[in-house]
């Protein structure tokens, strides 16, 4: 989110979360999600609910609290993420559990889910779309790590993982500012079929990024994934690949152990099998699916720049 209004919001989400930060009991439980919560995170899901509030004639103002509840369960899911990933580096700094320990990231983890449904109870439709969409995260989380064990993953199932664990929170941004701005069921939906095809291209991105951005950017260790054995696009479609080539190398190094792992030579066989490109092409069919669901929305034209430009930030992002 760089320019114009996006900017604008992304402003008035960091002096919502500073207010917030600077509310929390002088408490050890606090501290480490103060830590995270300050962390330059891109804020995409509480922007998305003041935008879609805003699509609907609402003011952006008005929704902050719910917005910042998205925010808050988004980086509780972080905080145990990190943990489940086993990952050292977030947001270019050190993951709780690694600055703190385990329990101590477990345990803030889960007073900020605490927190998170403090700001949902407003609206009791908000709060069912929020609760039947944490589940769907937590169900994602589960099939993420169900499918680490496995080496014959399908593609599809993939996407239903990633849909789970990470679009059915962008589709809930979106329909939560959509509520709050009491826009038309049929409305609701299509802006959830936008949010849910955003986050498909969301965590694919993610997946490219984690193979091939850069570090310093990206602020998580290079090739985490890998190392992890994380069945992504990448992987899925390499090691499809990779058999019907003959080729060895990616299943020689996922029978190391992930400290043994090298994630250099796994790298450079995804390179030369070319599935960058591919999963680069299913992000942009994503997007396009997410501009389609957002051309379906009777609201005038004009008034929907903000979310393609929000798309297009998405799709051009480098972190
Ligand atoms: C990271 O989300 C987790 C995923 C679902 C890929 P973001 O990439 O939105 O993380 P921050 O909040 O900007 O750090
Ligand atoms: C994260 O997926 C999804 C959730 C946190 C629910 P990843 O595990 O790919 O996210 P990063 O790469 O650690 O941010
Ligand atoms: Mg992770
Ligand atoms: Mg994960
Ligand atoms: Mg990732």
């Amino acid at each position: 989110m760089s320019t114009g209004i996006l900017a604008a919001h992304r402003a008035r989400i960091e002096q919502r979360i500073d207010r917030w930060v600077a509310g929390l009991p002088d408490d050890p439980l606090y501290a480490p999600m103060a830590y995270l919560m300050r962390l330059p995170g891109k804020r995409v899901r509480p922007g998305a609910v003041l935008l879609a509030a805003e699509l609907f004639g609402h003011d952006p103002d008005d929704v902050l609290d719910e917005a910042l509840g998205i925010e808050l369960f988004h980086n509780f899911t972080l905080m145990h993420d990190d943990i489940m990933d086993q990952a050292p580096l977030r947001r270019g700094m050190p993951t709780v559990h690694t600055k703190w320990n385990v329990n101590t990231a477990i345990l803030s983890g889960d007073a900020m889910l605490v927190k998170a449904y403090q700001l949902m109870a407003r609206d009791p439709e908000v709060l069912r779309l929020f609760s039947e969409h944490a589940l769907g995260v937590c169900e994602g989380q589960q099939r993420d790590m169900d499918l680490e064990r496995r080496t014959d993953v399908h593609v599809d199932e993939y996407t239903e993982m990633i849909r789970l664990k990470t679009a059915v929170l962008l589709g809930c941004a979106l329909q939560v500012g959509a509520t709050l701005a009491k826009a038309p069921s049929a409305e609701r939906m299509r802006i959830g079929a936008m949010g849910e095809h955003l986050g498909l291209a969301f965590q694919l991105r993610d997946d490219l990024l984690d193979a091939f951005g850069d570090p310093d950017k990206v602020g998580k260790q290079r090739g985490g994934d890998l190392r992890a054995g994380k069945r992504t696009f990448l992987l899925i479609r390499g090691l499809e690949k990779s058999d019907a080539a003959g080729r060895t190398e990616l299943r020689e190094e996922l029978g190391r152990s992930p400290e043994a792992r090298d994630v250099q030579r796994m790298l450079h066989v995804l390179d030369e099998l070319g599935v960058e490109a591919e999963a680069a092409a299913e992000v942009e069919h994503h997007h396009a699916m997410a501009l389609d669901a957002l051309d379906t929305i009777d609201v005038a034209d004009a008034r929907k720049a903000p979310l393609r430009e929000l798309a297009q930030a998405l799709l051009d992002r480098v972190h």
